[in-house]
């Protein structure tokens, strides 16, 4: 039973994020999808609404069953001991996430050595993709169907009334 991780602020789902845990399913018997907190973003939608529209894109993309989604608080490696989790799993998009994730990769493994971080590719269609600026267009009412499920865009949809 080989069991990843993908941690994220999630904040909202992307297509790219959907992209990266349909990968990752491939790869492990079970995938968490776990909503964490990033101490340098602050939040648009609450964590269990995040795990919420999670839950319901996996589904509409009839995506394994072996995927679940949840939040957790504190460390993630603590979070991942305490799930038996043999690796945590990332999306790298360009060299400019690789600063970011070879520290936290390396940071982790310090933390919790027995826990491999992987890092995945998302198709390249969504290699420019990010939450934040998905949120940006959403707010100025431009069109993100293409970037997010159908269920976030309404979600972010629901911000602007
Ligand atoms: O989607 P993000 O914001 O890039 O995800 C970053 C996240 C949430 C995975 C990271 O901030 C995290 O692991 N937070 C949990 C607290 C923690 O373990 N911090 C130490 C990281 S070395």
């Amino acid at each position: 039973m080989r069991r990843a991780i993908y941690p994220g602020s999630f904040d909202p789902l992307t297509n790219g994020h959907l992209d990266v845990i349909a990968r990752a399913a491939r790869l492990f018997d079970e995938v968490v999808v776990a909503v964490a907190r990033n101490s340098q973003k602050s939040g648009t939608f609450a964590p269990a609404r995040r795990v919420e529209l999670i839950e319901t894109a996996i589904r509409d993309a009839g995506l394994p069953e072996t995927i679940r989604a949840t939040h957790f608080e504190g460390l993630l490696v603590d979070f991942a001991r305490d799930n038996n989790a043999v690796a945590i799993v990332r999306g790298l998009r360009a060299v400019s996430d690789f600063e970011f994730e070879f520290q936290m990769a390396l940071m982790n493994r310090k933390l919790q050595p027995k826990v491999e971080t992987i890092f995945l590719m998302p198709h390249d269609e969504y290699i420019y993709l990010s939450s934040r600026l998905v949120k940006e267009i959403a707010s100025y009412g431009g069109e993100i169907a293409d970037f997010v499920p159908a269920c976030v865009a309404e979600a972010l949809a629901g911000l602007r009334d």
